[in-house]
């Protein structure tokens, strides 16, 4: 049964403070807590129960005020524990035993290649201690931790060390204590065999705060990228948000074996060891800036999260879509903010559009969940990202502050909603935001026509908007434009009835089915250029002539907008070509994209960055996503038509860009750096489509003789997928070199993966079979199985092939094993609807499979439930 937004009720008791005392083994790992327990309902009207969490366990014993209790006086289930008579305030104290080396979960309390770690957002810690595991019951906490000092010398938890000492029998024990109350989903405790590497940051009110990284000691030499990305997080969120640090202690632990991306335990971040581990020739420029963000992230929740967090899981998105947005700005200052822009606004269509559309779809703030596991989604992340956007552009930068700094100054310490957010910007701000409400409670994209009309004698042009939403009501959205004359000069845009033209920068507001805009004194027929910035998440509608684009592409003011048009160019150019093919005529490349990029080439300007991304094709998956029924081979040869005809005809261009983005000196992370390698990695993927032995001769030495795996596996990547035997000599090189990099095998696989050579799916199969593989790895498992699901379309969806088939197989092996990644991995089957009839059935045939297994895990149930659900 779903859990219902509409009925939260406050707890029934709150946990004023928690002693924990973990005794850690290689066998049996007990666990002692002592909560302090104080009602929190009028008990005139009656005393309720007492119910507590928890799953897994094994219970030793229960105690109330000190006194044992005996079997009948509590009632225990697979879920809880209720204690039917409690005092108004009391100590409860609960032992349990765990078996972490025996959790392959990854919740609650695990071991990854020997570290014990905890996950427990969201609700890991119910398989810890028997507890109140919901986010609106604050307390503090003090954690003793014992252990074997020989293999676990390093003792860890949230806040401040307050302790630490011998025990006998070679063991040792720390007691850490954190004076900021915090739900249990924010508890951390990590033991092991770890070497820190540390460095101080002075806040800007002086207080020392020591910044300590944890990793195994093979890696010590891969943690400055991380531990620089931290200080420059931590003084950004001084300067942008006005966030302090708020202990004297902050660190961060790297575990391989992790099943999302970092968690924001508070003082003690647990990492995937992807989102920490680089060194210039382990790690890409791709790798560098994730890490940079993920590490933001979680820093940026110290507040946006931490000091601050969500009342109940519905409200999820204040937490994580406030601080995506977060990173997403702080990322931006750090590189090229046009470029980080586009990179963001690809990854919500790739993500969050199909989501929406498709059978998992869910507003921002959810109203029901079966899983929570599964609602942490692109719609809560990203889209609540943008949502945080549109509240910034509606209500002016100065005012999105002082609204930001009241809802942090006014929930401290506490759970927040929706309401409470949306609140805070509104007072801070004066503006009513009422209608904005609405983009978190409705699913879906919307869909935004746009029709402009110039008339020459009044010298006004008419834009009309209509907003498609589902459910009828019009959203408030904002609308960055600016008008084009044909010469590409931005012209004033003033509108009728307004004293002053608008302001640069500053968007207009739909809030009707149906609006008209009128603009005078506008001498032609401008070309608009709409959603600037992509100021709203929505679908634009505007019928768009070849000339508007490539002027748009050429001289539009916005950088975004800039990409966006080239992106509209190829997409249309590709998707006539899909038509061309199904009607059976010659495909011929229209001279119109071959001039676009042609310009971009000679005279783009000197943003590189920006110009790989404009002459990069939109993914096969975003083409597939604006069909309504996906041809998967129609899209995958007409843009490898498109490619290869570009290459052709731009060759000497292609060619004089590559040898201008050479590499000077030794690899470093900076924006020109990472500019110039992805403009020449773009420039030596077209080349590559010539199948010249000459340019495959210089791949394969790029391969060889970078100083950096941004250019090795660039190189790597452009031989493995094309026809000739330097690909098979260059994987083996590459796996023996690296055999020891668990972080480089996963790209070893994943670059197999997703490789559109005809023969990939029987490769993946054999794959399966390598020493190397093991699904028990979240990276590993999604390097090799979803790359291939979710990267390679037209090899997993071959009709020879049995890519569902395979994908159904590991779904069943991870539903026992670790659901939370099974229930990711089954989400490409619920795309069925999108495709053609005989697909269409083969993955509605693999989903049922699936839910006939005799007992599926709750997160996999949920995705395949919805999955198969009738529309
Ligand atoms: N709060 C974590 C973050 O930084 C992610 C937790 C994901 N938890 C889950 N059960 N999927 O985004
Ligand atoms: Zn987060």
């Amino acid at each position: 049964h779903p859990v219902a937004l509409s009925d939260y009720t406050p707890p029934d008791y709150r946990v004023e403070s928690v002693h924990l005392t973990v005794d850690l083994h290689d066998d049996v790992t007990l666990v002692r807590a002592d909560l302090s327990v104080v009602a929190n309902h009028d008990r005139t009207k009656g005393i309720r129960p007492l119910v507590l969490d928890g799953r897994g366990l094994v219970l030793r014993c229960i105690a109330l005020d000190g006194k044992p209790l005996t079997t009948d006086e509590y009632v225990r289930d697979d879920e809880t524990l209720t204690i039917h008579h409690v005092p108004e305030q009391c100590t409860v104290s609960v032992s349990t035993e765990l078996k972490p080396q025996e959790n392959t979960l990854l919740e609650g309390l695990y071991r990854s290649g020997g570290t014990f770690c905890t996950q427990c957002e969201a609700e890991g810690f119910r398989r810890i201690t028997y507890f109140p595991d919901r986010p609106d019951v604050l307390a503090a906490y003090t954690v003793t931790i014992t252990a074997d000092r020989a293999t676990c010398p390093v003792l860890l938890a949230n806040g401040n060390l307050a302790a630490s000492g011998d025990l006998p029998d070679g063991r040792h024990y720390a007691t850490w204590h954190d004076p900021f109350p915090k739900p249990s989903y924010l508890f951390a405790l990590v033991a092991g065999d770890l070497v820190k590497v540390e460095d101080t940051f002075v806040t800007k009110s002086g207080r020392r705060v020591a910044l300590q990284i944890y990793v195994q000691s093979h890696n010590r030499d891969k943690c400055d990228h991380a531990v620089r990305s931290l200080a420059e997080a931590m003084r950004w969120d001084e300067e942008a948000f006005g966030r302090e640090y708020d202990l004297d202690l902050y660190m961060i632990v790297a575990v391989d074996d992790f099943n999302f991306g970092a968690m924001e335990n508070k003082g003690l971040n647990v990492f995937n060891s992807r989102y920490v581990l680089a060194r210039p020739d382990t790690a890409t420029d791709a790798d560098y800036a994730a890490i940079e963000g993920v590490i933001g992230h979680e820093y940026f929740h110290n507040w946006s999260g931490n000091r601050v967090t969500c009342r109940d899981w519905f409200q999820l998105s204040v937490k994580e879509g406030l601080t995506i947005f977060r990173d997403q700005e702080f990322s931006a200052a750090m590189g090229s903010s046009a470029v980080k822009r586009i990179q963001d606004v690809r990854y919500l269509r790739t993500h969050q559009f199909p989501e929406d559309a498709g059978p998992l779809a869910h507003p921002v703030r959810p109203e029901t969940y079966d899983a929570i596991n599964n609602l942490y989604t692109a719609t809560v992340y990203n889209k609540g990202a943008e949502l945080i956007r549109m509240l910034r552009t509606l209500v002016g930068h100065d005012a999105f502050r002082r609204g930001m700094d009241l809802y942090f100054d006014r929930h401290d310490g506490t759970g927040a909603t929706v309401e409470n957010l949306v609140s805070a910007l509104a007072e801070a701000s004066g503006r009513d935001l009422t209608q904005f409400m609405r983009w978190y409670r409705e699913a879906g994209t919307p869909e935004i026509h746009v029709t402009g009309s110039h008339d020459a004698d009044t010298k006004a042009y008419t834009l009309t908007i209509r907003q498609g939403v589902a459910g009828g009501e019009p959203l408030l959205i904002p609308l960055a434009m600016g008008l084009l004359d044909r010469n590409g000069n931005e012209l004033s845009v003033h509108l009728d009835g307004e004293q002053a033209p608008l302001e640069p920068g500053r968007a207009l507001e739909l809030s009707r089915q149906e609006e008209t805009f009128c603009f005078r004194g506008i001498p032609e027929e401008p070309v608009p250029s709409l959603f600037r910035g992509f100021s709203a998440p929505v679908r634009l509608h505007y019928a768009y002539t070849e000339a508007d684009l490539a002027l748009l592409m050429g001289k539009d003011g916005d950088l975004f907008n800039r990409w966006e048009a080239g992106q509209r160019l190829m997409t249309g150019t590709i998707l006539q070509l899909v038509a061309d093919r199904r009607a059976g005529q010659e495909l011929r490349l229209p001279p119109a994209l071959v001039e676009a990029c042609g310009t971009l080439l000679t005279s783009g300007g000197n943003d590189r960055a920006f110009l790989a991304e404009a002459l990069t094709l939109p993914s096969e998956n975003l083409l597939g996503e604006q069909m309504k029924e996906i041809e998967v081979e129609g899209i995958f040869e007409a843009r490898r038509f498109v490619r290869t005809a570009l290459a052709r005809q731009l060759r000497g261009e292609l060619s004089a860009l590559w040898d201008q983005c050479r590499p000077t000196g030794p690899y470093r992370f900076e924006p020109a750096e990472t500019g110039r390698r992805s403009l020449a990695a773009c420039c030596l993927g077209y080349l590559m489509t010539l199948d010249d032995p000459s340019i495959r001769q210089a791949c394969l030495r790029q391969f060889r003789e970078a100083d950096n795996m941004t250019d090795s596996l660039s190189a790597l990547t452009l031989l493995a997928h094309t026809e000739g035997s330097e690909g098979e000599t260059a994987l083996a090189e590459f796996h023996a070199r690296w055999r020891e990099e668990p972080l480089v095998i996963d790209k070893w696989f994943a670059i197999q993966a997703t490789s559109p050579l005809p023969d990939t799916f029987a490769r993946v199969q054999r794959l399966l079979e390598h020493p190397d593989f093991t699904l028990a790895n979240p990276n590993r498992a999604r390097s090799l199985i979803l790359s291939f699901a979710v990267n390679n379309p037209v090899r997993f969806h071959d009709r020879a092939g049995g890519g569902y088939r395979l994908l159904a197989d590991h779904v069943i092996k991870l539903n026992s094993l670790n659901p939370m990644i099974g229930a990711r991995m089954a989400e490409p089957l619920t795309r069925w609807r999108r495709h053609e009839l005989n697909r269409r059935e083969r993955m509605k045939t693999e989903l049922e499979r699936i839910a006939r297994e005799p007992t599926l895990a709750r997160d996999i149930r949920d995705v395949v439930t919805k999955g198969l659900a009738r529309d």
